[in-house]
């Protein structure tokens, strides 16, 4: 029976409310409201503090907004899905005290969603015959992850990094050339300005990929950043040189992650590749994980709009897990570092073959 969930999304910087008709199976969107905060743009990163007061003031009318998008009531509501880690402790708070008072009053389940878990279900929303197995590529501003996905629910773990996040350096980049935070957007802009080859940073653990050990598909971007840095210092007009770098820095960090994404697909054999998380926004990054994976190969990635942090993947994801009979009681607490669930290392790799 399809139900009428609502999501709430407030781990970070975003706060956002959903309306999804349907089942485990496809869900319809029937609305999704996502208020950005901008009050951290002057800090140059999220302030937590800052990010809990803006969601307390704005998540009854961003939830308000969702439903009258949606064109129903809140007694309509069957079901409710909130983000309950990981994240800024403070922020997840807020979403999931207004999740589990209408889950209350409402007398309706309540389902606290892995922030992670649901950027996957992103893409599926717009593209409903998306599913697994499937390589994922999980890129945001804390997390880089590449998920072999055998199916919804399983997730085995071939890489992470072994410092920064991929949109994490996208940032700092961007704090280090002069741009606003968050920075991934206008780095991208700049690029396709810029000279390729003028610049040319490293290819961190690009070579690991020979590996058989835990190494093969991880990644590393903090050398490449200091590699950055080093040119900026260097630069006696960084005006003039500001694109150039911009687009040394993007073609490495692309590189790797697309090289390591096509290596996974083809160990694996699978014939999709989700990218996932606000770096997946990334056009040059799409570009080259087609390249490097050919044409036979489908590469999903949502729209930018669903890429970045919403609730309708929440929602989503949230459907999933309901549908399998989980729900949580209302002692559920927010958790910044929530466990995946039903992550398992890929290590060692020979298991990796089917
Ligand atoms: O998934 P997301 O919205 O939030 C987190 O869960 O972190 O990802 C935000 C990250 C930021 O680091 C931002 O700079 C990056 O995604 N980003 C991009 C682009 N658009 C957003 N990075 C590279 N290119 C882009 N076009
Ligand atoms: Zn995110």
């Amino acid at each position: 029976m399809p139900k009428t969930l609502l999501a709430i999304e407030t781990s970070c910087d975003e706060t956002s409310a959903a309306v999804l008709v349907g089942t485990a199976d496809g869900a319809t969107l029937r609305s999704c409201v996502i208020l950005s905060q901008d009050v951290h743009r002057i800090f140059g990163g999220v302030v937590p503090e800052l990010a809990s007061r803006a969601h307390l003031t704005t998540i009854g009318p961003v939830v308000d907004q969702a439903l009258a998008e949606a064109g129903i009531s809140l007694e309509e509501v069957e079901a409710i899905a909130v983000t309950a880690g990981p994240g800024l402790v403070g922020a997840l708070l807020v979403g999931l005290m207004y999740g589990k008072t209408l889950a209350f009053r409402l007398a309706v389940p309540l389902i606290g969603v892995h922030h992670l878990e649901g950027h996957l279900f992103a893409a599926p929303l717009e593209q409903p015959d998306l599913g697994p197995p499937f390589v994922a590529l999980l890129v945001s501003g804390g997390h880089t992850l590449l998920l072999d996905v055998p199916a919804w629910g399983e997730y085995r773990l071939l890489g992470t990094t072994r410092d920064d996040a991929a949109g994490e350096a996208f940032d700092k980049v961007g704090t280090l050339l002069g741009l606003e935070y968050p920075a991934g957007a206008m780095i991208e802009r700049l690029a396709l300005t810029g000279t390729a080859g003028r610049f040319s940073f490293p290819r961190p653990m690009l070579n690991t990929l020979s590996d058989d050990g835990p190494d093969r598909f991880a990644f590393s971007f903090s050398g490449l950043k200091t590699a950055l840095l080093r040119a900026v210092r260097a630069s006696d007009d960084l005006e003039r040189d500001r694109a150039d770098l911009a687009r040394g820095f993007q073609d490495a960090a692309v590189a790797v992650l697309a090289a390591k994404v096509a290596a996974a697909r083809e160990l694996l054999g699978y014939p999709t590749v989700v990218l996932a998380g606000g770096v997946a926004c990334n056009t040059a990054l799409r570009n080259a994980v087609e390249a490097a994976v050919g044409s036979e190969v489908r590469v999903a990635v949502a729209s930018n709009r669903l890429n970045t942090d919403n609730a309708a993947m929440i929602g989503a994801a949230g459907l999933f897990h309901l549908q399998r009979g989980e729900q949580h009681g209302l002692d559920l607490q927010p958790d910044a570092g929530l466990p995946f669930p039903g992550l398992v290392t890929a290590f060692p790799l020979p298991s990796l073959t089917r």
